[in-house]
Parts: structure tokens; sequence; C-alpha cells
């Protein structure tokens, strides 16, 4: 069986890559960047860009199954390219916002619910992973964290489950391993929900470092990160951040039912990762 990683930079990508090739899968490793891959010995890499639909033939030719990102910009000929290909299941990285109300409304949401909508509705089996926040998200913290010991947040009492990428990655072996598992969708969050503020005192914790929150307004986050953000997803953020202020995640047995462990702590990704958030 031969199984396509898209998004093999992403973190959760690169976990997976060494998972599947650790338990002798044959994996493809694709990127729209194969020459910035770092690879275990024997994993070929090809490029796929899921914005360039020309690049879809070749990474398909010959795959089993793939694990997707979730990108609708060409979902339709991938689904088609995918079919004519004879792969048999794709499992797609989606996301927990898909399950919001408002999902259509949302830019972030909206592009996990195209994808998964296209799916669905096409011929191929398919299943959905649904991660809440990925712990990795703190690493967009980890400059400010270092350079002053503060991280400045609009809303430092909402509340996030930070899901270790290591888990979503075993999650999407064993949906890819046991067919039984094939065609659910599957909620998965961290191992408690706890606030931003609370996140960055178990950094503190990792680091050994006095590490302090400074609130600001939404405006100014906004505005601060107007050349990294763009505008609609701030807004998405803000307002997802917003309708988790003193509101604790509810959290899923998903890891756990597919992993057959529960969700590692959000204290084990803060000592994995620690250095990145010191000089
Ligand atoms: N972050 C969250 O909290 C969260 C929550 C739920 C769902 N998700 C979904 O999970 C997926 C991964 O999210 P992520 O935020 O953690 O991103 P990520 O794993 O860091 O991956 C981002 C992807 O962007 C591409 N990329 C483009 N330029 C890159 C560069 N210079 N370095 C590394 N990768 C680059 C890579 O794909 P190629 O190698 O294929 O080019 C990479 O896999 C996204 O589809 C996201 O919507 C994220």
């Amino acid at each position: 069986m031969t199984i396509l990683v898209t998004g093999s930079r992403g973190r959760v990508g690169t976990t997976l890559i060494g998972l599947l090739h650790e338990q002798g899968f044959t994996v493809r490793a694709a990127s729209g960047d194969p020459d910035e891959l770092v690879l275990p010995d024997g994993v070929p890499d090809v490029k796929l860009s899921l914005a360039e639909p020309h690049t879809f033939p070749d990474a398909l030719a010959g795959v089993d199954s793939v694990f997707l990102y979730a990108n609708p910009s060409h979902i339709e000929e991938f689904i088609k390219i995918a079919n004519d290909a004879g792969v048999q299941h794709v499992v797609l990285l989606s996301s927990s916002a898909v399950l919001s109300p408002d999902a259509k409304n949302d830019p972030i949401a909206r592009q996990h619910l195209e994808v998964e909508d296209a799916l669905a509705s096409s011929a191929l089996p398919c299943t959905f992973l649904r991660p809440s926040a990925f712990a990795s998200n703190a690493f967009y913290w980890s400059w400010q964290l270092k350079t002053t010991g503060t991280v400045s947040l609009p809303y430092p009492g909402a509340h996030t489950d930070a899901i270790h990428e290591a888990d979503i990655a075993e999650a999407a072996v064993a949906v890819l391993k046991d067919p039984a598992l094939r065609g659910g969708a599957y909620t998965l969050t961290g191992a408690e929900s706890f606030t931003f503020a609370e996140q960055i005192d178990v950094l503190a914790r990792a680091t050994g470092r006095p590490f302090a929150v400074d609130a600001i307004t939404p405006e100014v986050w906004k505005a601060e990160m107007a050349d990294h953000v763009p505008a609609a997803f701030a807004d998405g953020l803000l307002a997802y951040w917003r309708s988790r202020d003193g509101n604790p995640v509810d959290l899923t047995t998903g890891v756990d039912e597919l992993t057959g462990h529960p969700a590692r702590p959000f204290a084990v990704w803060a000592a994995e990762n620690a250095a990145a958030f010191v000089q």
C-alpha cells in the first residue's frame, strides 16, 4: 500500500511520515517545495502543491491512500485525479472549527468545510480528522517570549486545549491502517482545557523563565498582526477567542479511541519544545 502524505513540511505531516515509515508502510512525501524536506532514508518525495492542479497526476499515480491537508482551491480536480489514479481512501486533516454553527461564515472553518463537503459528496472513501487548536500554535509566541518574556494577547482568558501534533499523526496512522475506522469523522482534542494565560504558565515552568502576559485590545492585536494574518482570518480568530473567553473546551475521547492512549498533556509538548522559547 502506497500512502501519499501532503503537507510534508508541516508538523503533522512530518511526524506522520516518520511513523508510517517506522511501521513499514510505503510512504511518498508530497510538498509544495520538496527541496526543503528532510525525510527518513528511503522515503521518496514528490512535488505537490494543492494550489497547482498540474502537480496532481504525478503525485497521485500509483497511490492507494492520501493524507490530505484542507485546501479547497482545486479540490474538485484533486478528487477527479485521485479517483482516476485508483485512490482508495483519503484521510483529511480537517478542523473542529467545522462543528461551529457559524462555520460557513468563518474563513478558517469554511476552508475545511468546503473540502469535507466536496469529499463527502464524491465517490472517494474518506475519513475526517477534526483536531482542535494545535499545541504547536504556541510557536507563534516564541519570539516574544524569547526576547521580552512577555506575550501580548487579546483574550488571555480564552480557553484552548492544545493538541500535540504526535497525537494527530498517531490518529492518522490508526485510520490509515484499520479499515474498520475508515469513513468516520473524529473530533480530536488535547488532554486539558486551560486558558492561554495558564498555557503560558506551563511554558514558564518548562523553561524555568518567569513568562508574563500583557492583555491588549483586539484592535491592537489585529494591527500588530496585519503583516502576517489576513484581516478576514484575524477577525475569525478574534471571534473564536472571544467565544472561548472563560469558556472551557469540551474535551473528546477521540485520541484515546484511535491511538489507545490518552491525549498528551501540553506539559509534554512544552518540555519537548522548551528550547524554542529561550535565547
Ligand atoms: N494550527 C491549528 O490550530 C489547526 C487546527 C485545526 C486544523 N488545522 C489545519 O492543520 C493544517 C496544518 O496546520 P499548521 O498551522 O500546523 O501548519 P503546518 O503543520 O506548519 O503546515 C503548513 C503547511 O503549509 C505548507 N508550507 C508552505 N510554506 C511552508 C514553510 N515555509 N514551512 C513549512 N511549511 C510550509 C506546507 O505544506 P507543503 O510541504 O505541502 O508545501 C505545510 O505542511 C492546516 O490545514 C490547518 O488548517 C490547524
